[in-house]
């Protein structure tokens, strides 16, 4: 594995991966991964693409009241996990390398970034359009691997993608669960043992609302079957349940358990999306 941490140091060991003949799948990351990131990093390597990560916690998609000095860093453990599953290029870029002096333009995606996680976190999805837009004229990858468990995330940016033709795959990945159900995410980390017991009614809730959708219910049953399973938490405080068609029909949610915000969201179309639990 190629460790580059500038983007010259990139373009010598993009150079040298693209001259062994596969070609190249993306994997853009924030690190402290877990099997999640890992489960992207496989799906580029078994699709036959030299999986190039990169791993940058990116301060343009963070708002200031959130939790960009706290967020988790473990850059060693890291680097091992990637070369360990196979990893051919691990990109580290510092902020002045991805944001040098002078840059100046920024990627503002549309409607789908005012609504969800977009309306509670303004300017995010503009900082993760940014980044990714970067990131695919840095690597020039053939394909670029997403985690459906951010679906809005996915969906902007295959939206992005379209609008400024950057000719790129965008792949987007089933979400990785705990046993327990929970979606696997670096801020998990932020959790307590009993703060995680509440967490759980997030999956709860979106198994409760798709079998209510698989009975033939309608979008307020969905929802509000949801909404009652997080409401019975007294610890968890709703941000939103909601269905959008995020790349397809979403049953998305977002909650606070205390200081941590967490996400999760169920495909509503697909017959066989896994039991989460
Ligand atoms: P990060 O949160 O590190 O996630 C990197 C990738 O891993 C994203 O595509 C995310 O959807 C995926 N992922 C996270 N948890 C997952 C899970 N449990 N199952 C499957 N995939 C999972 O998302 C970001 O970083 C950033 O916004 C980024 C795209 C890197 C831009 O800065």
């Amino acid at each position: 594995m190629r460790l580059a941490r500038t983007v010259a140091e990139l373009a010598t060991a993009l150079a040298e991966v693209r001259g062994e003949g596969r070609p190249l799948g993306l994997v853009p990351t924030m690190g402290a991964f877990h099997e999640g990131h890992l489960a992207l990093m496989r799906a580029a390597i078994q699709a036959g693409d030299a999986a190039v990560v990169s791993l940058f916690v990116n301060p343009a998609q963070f708002g200031p009241d959130e939790d960009l000095d706290r967020y988790p860093r473990d850059e060693e453990r890291d680097a091992e996990l990637a070369l360990a599953t196979g990893v051919s290029v691990l990109f580290v870029p510092r902020v002045e390398e991805m944001y040098p002096p002078g840059f100046d333009t920024r990627v503002e995606p549309g409607t789908l970034a005012t609504v969800l996680e977009g309306e509670v976190r303004p300017g995010h999805f503009g900082g993760v359009a940014t980044v990714c837009t970067r990131l695919f004229g840095l690597v020039r990858p053939q394909r670029a691997y997403f985690g459906r468990k951010d679906a809005q995330q996915v969906a902007i940016v295959k939206h992005v993608v379209r609008d400024l033709a950057l000719g790129v795959e965008i792949v987007a990945c089933p979400t990785v669960r705990d046993e327990d159900g929970l979606a696997l995410s670096s801020r998990n980390a932020y959790l307590s043992a009993s703060d995680r017991g509440a967490a759980l009614a997030l999956p709860r809730a979106l198994e409760a609302g798709l079998h209510i959708g698989r009975s033939g219910g309608r979008s307020d049953e969905i929802i509000a079957a949801a909404k009652q399973v997080l409401e019975s938490e007294e610890r968890v405080a709703v941000d939103y349940v909601a269905i959008a068609d995020l790349d397809g029909p979403t049953l998305a949610a977002a909650v606070r358990i205390g200081s941590t915000r967490l996400i999760d969201n169920v495909r509503l179309d697909e017959a066989d999306t896994t039991t989460l639990s």
